[in-house]
This record gives structure tokens, C-alpha cells and sequence, in this order.
């Protein structure tokens, strides 16, 4: 367990409904910032955000960049290749170097689940995980559910399915945990070797088969980890494709299309849907600025006892407390 500081957002398991309301609130007063010429905000002044990113981003890291840039912070980018960890330096002794920069925040993406709560450990930044292994991703499911409730209202009640490569993806069990605090009820649909057993514990149904598929009111799909997979899960991509891949046969007029991103076109989706009006991946690209504002707002801002400068959207009543309260709850580590 990392300590329970209440500086960090490690896992959607700190997070209770209300803290996930309040950020999204948060972010939905953001995005009258990004439409304006002067996207700008004074409110990170003067502090160091490090973005710390051991494996592959496009979506993740960029939009970490801009949110921290909007709201005026310093930010370096960080990446092992072309530093001292091709020397063998460990992680420990990386985040201790960064950390004597000072950073307010650190943005950690890690192959190891559980990476982003020693981090925690070891510094004394707010830390952000921006994945690790396959363990969570909790700044992507805060995106996701800001993206589908502006699409389809309040999710109570409503139906999300996930479907794909469950096993491996950090998406998925931070999307189960933050679709089902809000009210929705989740199915997660793959083939058996990819759906982790017990997976039920985290409030959801599994299905083996897409017969059902247009009871859902959203369709998220994954992209097949092949980097986390150290067997053959399937017997051969075809077979996948004929199976469970999404396409404009399967999905429903009304349904809304979900997917965190890069997408492996031909396989879990068919171009065609990848490219129709149901479809909110470049919504879901979009909200990943707004959402990760309010993140690094709530961790580094909210908190504080100071009024908001203007210009700046202030906490709602009672937040201090409650945001540190809610983030502070138990940092599930798995190993
Ligand atoms: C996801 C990730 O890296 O976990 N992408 C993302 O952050 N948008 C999903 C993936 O890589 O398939």
C-alpha cells in the first residue's frame, strides 16, 4: 500500500461518486477555456509538472502537456530513452533525481502495475497515474464518463459494454469501477482466455458473445495488448475479427461508440464505424484535456486554503475537504 497522503489520484478506487462528479463539474468549466483564443489560466503558476512516461502515449501524455500548459505550469517531458535509465538507473533512484526539481506533480505511465504507487512513495509530488500495466487508468475513465454523459445524460441505469482484450487493460478496470460508481451497469464481452477470472467482483456481468450486444446503450471497444501478452490468447486474428470485431452489421443506430485509443483499425473496429457520427473517440481525445486540467487542479489547487486568482474557476463549496478526503482513500496495489 502506498501511504495515504491525499495528494494523489492513483486508482478510481480513491475516488468516490461525488469526487468523480466534482472533477467532471470541474473539467465542464474548463472547456470554455479551450475555446477561447487565449487558452490560459494563471492558476499552476510557477510549478513544475513532470511527466514521466516508461511506455508509449500519444493521447495521454500530449493532453497531460496541454492541460498543465493551460493552466500555466512548467512542464518537462521525461522519456528513458536518451536518459540514465539506459545506464540501468532504477526507477527509485530516477523519481528521487526528477524530485529534487521540486515538481508539484508527477505524471507517471509504467509497464509494472502498481508502479505509480511507489512513486508515491518515493517523492514528494503529487503523483498521477497515467497507467500502469495493466492495474488502472484512471484519468482515461474520468474522460470516458465526462464523454458519454455529455453525450447521453446521467448514466444510471444506462448500459455499457466493454469489449476485447479485458485481461490485459488497464482501461477496462478503471472503466468498470468509474461507469459502475455512476450508475451504469457494465458487461464486458471477450473471448474467455481474455476475460480475467473473477472479474465479476468488480460489478460486472461477462458475456462470451456479441448476441446481446444491442441491449447496450454504449459500445467500448479495445485494442488487443500484444505488448502485455506472453502467450497466444486466441487461436488467430480472423477468427477474432469474425467474432467480436464492431462493425456497422453489429452496432445499432443508436448506440454510442467508445474506444480509449490507438485504434487497430480492421480488427476491434471496422473502419467504417471508426468513421461514423456514433462514434466519440476524437470527443473522448478531446475531453482528456479538460479532464486532466481539473485532475491537476483538484491535486494542486483545490486544496489549497488561498482564494483562486482570478480568471480561475473556484472550488465548489466544500470541496477542499471532501476532494482531499476522496482522494486520499485506499491506493489499491496489485502486483
Ligand atoms: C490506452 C492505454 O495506453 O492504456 N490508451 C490510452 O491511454 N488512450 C489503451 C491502449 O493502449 O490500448
Amino acid at each position: 500500500m502506498s501511504p495515504a497522503t491525499g495528494r494523489h489520484l492513483l486508482s478510481i478506487e480513491d475516488l468516490d461518486r461525488d469526487g468523480i462528479e466534482r472533477i467532471l463539474d470541474r473539467a465542464a468549466s474548463f472547456a470554455e477555456v479551450s475555446g477561447r483564443e487565449i487558452k490560459k489560466l494563471p492558476t499552476l503558476r510557477g510549478r513544475r509538472v513532470l511527466n514521466l512516461f516508461y511506455e508509449n502515449s500519444t493521447r495521454t501524455r500530449s493532453s497531460f502537456e496541454i492541460a498543465a500548459k493551460t493552466l500555466s505550469a512548467d512542464v518537462t517531458n521525461f522519456s528513458p530513452s536518451g536518459s540514465s535509465v539506459e545506464k540501468g538507473e532504477s526507477l527509485k533512484d530516477t523519481v528521487q533525481t526528477l524530485s529534487a526539481y521540486d515538481p508539484a506533480a508527477i505524471v507517471i505511465r509504467h509497464p509494472h502495475a502498481g508502479a505509480a504507487a511507489m512513486v508515491a512513495g518515493w517523492t514528494a509530488a503529487a503523483v498521477v497515474n497515467a497507467g500502469d500495466g495493466k492495474h488502472e487508468h484512471p484519468t482515461q475513465a474520468l474522460l470516458d464518463v465526462y464523454t458519454l454523459t455529455r453525450r447521453i445524460g446521467p448514466l444510471d441505469g444506462k448500459r455499457v459494454w466493454i469489449i476485447g482484450d479485458i485481461l490485459h487493460s488497464r482501461v477496462a478496470r478503471s472503466d468498470i469501477l468509474a461507469f459502475t460508481k455512476m450508475g451504469a451497469h457494465v458487461t464486458v464481452c471477450g473471448p474467455p482466455t481474455l476475460i480475467p477470472r473473477g472479474i465479476e467482483a468488480l460489478g460486472c456481468d461477462v458475456r462470451y458473445t456479441l448476441d446481446d450486444l444491442r441491449e447496450a446503450d454504449a459500445v467500448y471497444t479495445l485494442r488487443m495488448q500484444k505488448e502485455r501478452m506472453t502467450d497466444s490468447y486466441i487461436p488467430s486474428l480472423r477468427e477474432y475479427v469474425a467474432t467480436y470485431q464492431v462493425n456497422a452489421r453489429r452496432l445499432g443506430p443508436r448506440q454510442v461508440l467508445m474506444h480509449p485509443g490507438p485504434v487497430n483499425r480492421g480488427v476491434e473496429l471496422s473502419g467504417e464505424v471508426v468513421d461514423s457520427p456514433q462514434a466519440v473517440i476524437t470527443a473522448q481525445v478531446e475531453a482528456g484535456v479538460v479532464v486532466r486540467m481539473a485532475v491537476l487542479y483538484e491535486l494542486l489547487a483545490g486544496a489549497r486554503t488561498t482564494a483562486p486568482e482570478p480568471g480561475t474557476p473556484g472550488p465548489a463549496p466544500g470541496t477542499t475537504a471532501s476532494a482531499t478526503r476522496s482522494l486520499s482513500a485506499t491506493s489499491s496495489v496489485v502486483g
